[in-house]
């Protein structure tokens, strides 16, 4: 397939997302690697709703090592329980932060992300395989709407990669 993602510009949140994951699903579901499978992912989350900073953190050694990413250099490591990361880890849920001041121990890789989602990706024995991190410089970007997005973008790395 030519690996070419369609959105429709004026588009609502949730329709962006409808029209995302059947592509996402076309744009990994042939291809066995993971590197290759959660770069593009990030790719075509950060081209479709153009956050700050869009990446994979993965459980390696009881740690989460930085992964596949789109936007500035990131921290490369967070332990279980640190930031919101972690939290997520830790807690096996999805954590949505509206102001990165409000959440304590937050880790502050760019003094310009000020909103925050992350959402656990589980292996199919439902082990946290990693986390989902999406960072944004504007408040209001991220929402409830983007938590059940992102969480179907989880479901379908489960699926398909683990
Ligand atoms: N802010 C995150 C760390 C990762 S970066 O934002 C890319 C946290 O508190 O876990």
């Amino acid at each position: 397939m030519a690996e070419v993602i369609n959105i429709e510009a004026a588009a609502s949140k949730a329709e962006k997302y409808r029209q995302l994951l059947p592509q996402l699903e076309a744009l990994i579901g042939g291809e066995t690697d993971i590197t290759a499978n959660l770069a593009n992912i990030a790719a075509a989350l950060k081209e479709t709703f153009g956050w700050w900073w869009v990446g994979f953190y993965l459980v390696k050694e009881g740690e989460l090592v930085l992964g596949p990413f789109q936007g500035p250099v990131a921290c490369t490591r967070i332990r279980k329980g640190k930031g919101v990361c972690g939290t997520a880890w830790e807690q096996r849920k999805s954590i949505l932060v509206p102001d990165v001041n409000a959440f304590p121990g937050h880790i502050a890789c760019s003094s310009l992300s000020v909103a925050e989602i992350v959402v656990p990706v589980f292996t199919t024995s439902d082990e946290v395989l990693g986390v989902l991190d999406v960072d944004s410089e504007r408040y209001d970007a991220l929402d409830a709407t983007d938590v059940e997005g992102l969480e179907q973008v989880g479901k379908l790395v489960t699926r398909i990669i683990s």
